[in-house]
């Protein structure tokens, strides 16, 4: 699974620039259409009763819903193979998205707006599902990569972590002549910086327990408690400490976009298999009873 879920690189984001837009939106043009001709019919059928999956009507919308859940589920495969033009990757993801999208009008006609504990319904609910997840994603493409590029400007991972390795270098010499308590709170945040955090902290971009805040906190701390006039080792320590906190929070905030561009694909990409396995079965059992 985490080898499907690739690293959201550079390159990677910059594909997806406009797709919303593509060839003049033409397939919000091709989606639109499709569901107001669905829409149309359901409408215009006039039968009692209404038209279900069982009808006639059902098994249209039903078999091109289907072939679309197909081919949508195809787009990791197609993702993987480079062209360009007309059938560029942003012109399949501009089809992917919108063509997506209309699944919820036509799965929803199909099964004659009717629901039930069943495994068809459970078929829908996946679906339903994949969409939902689909839709952060379009957003996340949509907006994160300008944002992403805005908080990195021209700095790597590799050079925040060289920052962070010679800020922890200065810190250690400055400590020097600190006493004992003040250089066991310096050594707090040089010898166990978390970067990255858990997966909580990555997506909420929160670091309660984050070393160098709380060395910070403990230095003002001892600061309020013995004031004792100007410092200079202690200033110097408590800028070091503030320089490597900044530059904590750009790496972080940088790590937090790219997971927010990832995490969505952890439920887009399973549930389709479990959409794909239900919408099997949901299509052997009304062959099967019929
Ligand atoms: C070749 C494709 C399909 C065929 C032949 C088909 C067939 C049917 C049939 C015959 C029914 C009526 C079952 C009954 O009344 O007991 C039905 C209902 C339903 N189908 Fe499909 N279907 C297909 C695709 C889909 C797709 C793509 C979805 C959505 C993911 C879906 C979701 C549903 C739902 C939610 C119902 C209504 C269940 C209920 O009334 O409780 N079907 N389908
Ligand atoms: C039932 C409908 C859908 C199915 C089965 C489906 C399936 C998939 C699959 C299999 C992938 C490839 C993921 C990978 O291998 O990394 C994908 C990618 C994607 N899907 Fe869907 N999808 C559906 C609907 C949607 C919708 C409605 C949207 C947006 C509103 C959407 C947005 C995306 C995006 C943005 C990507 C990522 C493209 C990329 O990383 O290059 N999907 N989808």
């Amino acid at each position: 699974m985490a080898k499907q879920v690739r690293q959201a690189n550079r390159s990677d984001v910059r594909k997806h620039e406009g797709f919303l837009r593509d060839g003049n939106f033409r397939w919000l043009w091709v989606a639109l259409a499709l569901c107001a001709t669905s829409i149309a019919a359901y409408v215009m059928i006039d039968a009692e009763p209404r038209p279900r999956g069982g009808t006639m009507y059902g098994y249209i919308m039903g078999t091109i819903g289907a072939l679309l859940i197909v081919w949508l589920s195809l787009f990791g495969i197609r993702k993987r193979v480079i062209t360009s033009g007309v059938y560029s990757l942003k012109a399949w993801l501009s089809a992917h998205v919108y063509l997506g999208l209309s699944l919820l009008v036509i799965g929803t006609l199909h099964a004659g707006l009717h629901f039930g504990w069943n495994v068809h319904t459970l078929a829908y609910g996946l679906m339903v599902l994949v969409i939902v997840s689909g839709m952060f994603g379009a957003y996340a493409y949509a907006v994160l990569p300008r944002e992403l590029s805005l908080n990195r400007g021209e700095t790597t991972q590799r050079q925040w972590l060289e920052t962070i390795r010679s800020l922890d270098a200065q810190l250690r010499e400055a400590a020097q002549p600190l006493d004992r308590a003040e250089a066991d709170i310096v050594r707090l945040s040089t010898e166990q910086t978390d970067i990255s955090g858990s997966l909580l902290n990555r997506l909420t971009g929160q670091y309660p327990n984050c070393s160098t805040q709380r060395a910070i906190n403990e230095l003002a701390r001892i600061h309020r408690s013995t004031p004792r006039g100007s410092n200079a080792s202690l200033d110097q320590v408590d800028a070091l400490l503030k320089r490597k906190q900044e530059t904590l929070a750009q790496a972080r905030r940088n790590i937090r976009i790219k997971s927010l561009l990832q995490i969505w694909l952890y439920i887009h990409v399973p549930v389709t298999f479990a959409l794909l396995a239900a919408l099997t079965a949901h299509i052997i059992s009304v062959f099967f009873y019929w």
